[in-house]
């Protein structure tokens, strides 16, 4: 114990970090590991094999990019073994540690040993196990702020030097609750009944308000840890506003009192450096609403049906960047993704050089796959696909899909929209956007 202590100390103080992670907070000790929980849930254990979560604890350390990070704060040795970057990317376990896997099944639903054998028990009536279960720090589906939280405090880097010295992403972009815990993670098959089910409308509306609230939270608790004006600082002011302004739309479609409570609840804060205590006191504010909302919500599901509108796209236009909105926006927005689509389509279809990859696919989810495809890359609100590009053209790379081919599929898309009269300057930087995709496509 004490040589892990010391090393978690010597840690921070090698980074001059002088606050603890939220994470710390968790109890390693406590974690039992994946292996246990994946002998009764079969299912759940599969399909998170196939996550990035679990594939980074083999991969991250083989990144350039974690090398470059890891030069650029002056840090030696195992990445397994940085407190800094173990809280986030692995699963720790004991006393001393130890990274055993990448993020798990306890990173979500909290350290298991003091409930797992309590969760499953049949014997005990639902309604009593959940207290013990919840006393014991499962964090259960139902509690779904509390499990969200997690998913924040990962994708959110609440660390100004890994932001600004580090060069490390200071958030996902784009991370959304909603679309995010519905890809590659879903593993509902308990209430799916042996499928993996996806949510229903009303569950997701409930994912798409505490989502937005968590949004507005973190970007609290990361402008809490902001001390100069500099990179971190300025996108963590953003994503405060941009998350305010999101949660003001969408209590204005809806008249939900409690969404207006989340960012009124922290009207008189000034955004301002090195203001720590004010705005951990905020974002304490706001957990509070959202819990009461996730959990007392039993309003109207005419109110909650009011944010359909907004969650089907509209509102995810304001959470981008403003020159890729106004990108967007200048091509012509979702009617000019349309009529592109089926211009574009028709011409891979034509092209010798690609049409081969295309035979006998479904032609409308085609064109629904192609639609957001090309949303992504005008930039709009469409970004979750892009996670789901690498499993959509797995077989096509197996099938011998290479660079030659995006190229072509590229060239074609350029042509297009120089059909479609868009400015010259707006193409490239639709190419520009397109680049880091082709990792996806590719399967890199
Ligand atoms: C001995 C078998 C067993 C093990 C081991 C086990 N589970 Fe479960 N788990 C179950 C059963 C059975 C249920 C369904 C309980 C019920 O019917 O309410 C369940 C339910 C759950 C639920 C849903 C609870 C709810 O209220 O919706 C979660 C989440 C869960 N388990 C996570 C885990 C995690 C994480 C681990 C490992 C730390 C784990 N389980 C280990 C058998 C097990
Ligand atoms: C607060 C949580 C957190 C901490 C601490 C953290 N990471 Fe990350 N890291 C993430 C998340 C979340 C992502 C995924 C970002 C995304 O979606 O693009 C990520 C992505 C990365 C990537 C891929 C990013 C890219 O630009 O392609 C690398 C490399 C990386 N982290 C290295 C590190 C290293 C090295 C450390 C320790 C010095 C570290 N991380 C600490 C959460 C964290
Ligand atoms: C313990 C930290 C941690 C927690 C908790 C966590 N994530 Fe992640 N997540 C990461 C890191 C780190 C990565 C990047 C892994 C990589 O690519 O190497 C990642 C990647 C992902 C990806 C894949 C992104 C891609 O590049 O395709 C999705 C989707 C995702 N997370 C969703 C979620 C959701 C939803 C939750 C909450 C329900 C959540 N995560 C909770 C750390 C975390
Ligand atoms: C990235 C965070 C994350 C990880 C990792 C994770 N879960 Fe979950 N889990 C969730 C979320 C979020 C839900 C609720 C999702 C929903 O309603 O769509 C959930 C729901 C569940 C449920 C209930 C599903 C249902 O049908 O109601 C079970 C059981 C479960 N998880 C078990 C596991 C097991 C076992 C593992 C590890 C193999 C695991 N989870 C890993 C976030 C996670």
């Amino acid at each position: 114990m004490k040589k892990s202590l010391v090393f978690f100390c010597f840690a921070f103080y090698f980074l001059g970090e002088s606050s603890l992670f939220l994470q710390a907070q968790k109890d390693n000790s406590k974690v039992i590991g994946p292996e246990q929980c994946v002998m009764c849930h079969k299912r759940e254990g599969k399909v998170w094999k196939r996550t990035h979560h679990y594939k980074t604890f083999s991969q991250l350390h083989r990144r350039g990019r974690s090398k470059t990070i890891a030069q650029n704060l002056g840090m030696k040795g195992s990445f397994k073994r940085k407190g800094l970057c173990r809280n986030c990317h692995y699963t720790v376990r004991g006393e001393n540690n130890k990274a055993i896997y990448g993020i798990s099944c306890e990173s979500c639903h909290g350290p298991a040993r003091d409930w797992v054998s309590l969760h499953s028990r049949r014997d005990i009536p639902k309604e009593e196990r959940d207290k013990l279960v919840d006393k014991a720090g499962m964090l259960r589906p139902d509690r779904i702020y509390h499990v969200a939280e997690n998913c924040y405090q990962c994708h959110s880097i609440p660390n100004e030097k890994l932001v600004n010295v580090g060069g490390h992403p200071h958030s996902s972009r784009g991370f959304n609750l909603m679309t995010w815990s519905q890809g590659e993670i879903r593993h509902n098959f308990l209430s799916g009944e042996g499928r993996n089910r996806k949510i229903t409308q009303a569950e997701k509306r409930i994912f798409f308000v505490v989502g937005a609230g968590l949004e507005f939270e973190y970007g609290l608790r990361g402008f809490a840890k902001a001390t100069k004006k500099a990179n971190y600082s300025l996108k963590m002011s953003r994503k405060i506003r941009v998350s305010r302004k999101k949660l003001i739309r969408m209590y204005k479609a809806s008249g939900i009192r409690e969404i207006r409570s989340m960012y009124t609840s922290v009207k008189s804060l000034k955004i301002k450096l090195n203001n720590e205590a004010a705005f951990l006191r905020a974002a304490d504010k706001v957990k509070q609403v959202i819990i009461d909302f996730s959990f007392g919500y039993t309003g109207n599901e005419k109110k909650l049906a009011k944010l359909d509108a907004l969650m089907n796209g509209e509102l995810d236009e304001i959470s981008l960047s403003p020159e890729k909105a106004s990108l967007y926006k200048r091509i012509g927005g979702a009617k000019a993704v349309e009529t592109a689509v089926k211009i574009f389509y028709g011409k891979v279809l034509k092209d010798e050089r690609v049409q081969h990859f295309f035979k006998g696919v479904d032609i409308d989810r085609q064109i629904e796959k192609q639609k957001a495809f090309l949303t992504l890359v005008f930039g709009g609100p469409s970004y979750y696909e892009g996670k789901d590009l690498r499993e959509a053209h797995k077989h096509l790379v197996v099938q011998g899909l290479n660079d030659g081919h995006v190229d072509v599929v590229l060239e074609l898309l350029g042509e297009t929209l120089e059909e479609l009269g868009v400015a010259k300057s707006d193409i490239e930087e639709v190419m520009k956007i397109s680049r880091p995709m082709r990792k996806y496509i590719l399967n890199k």
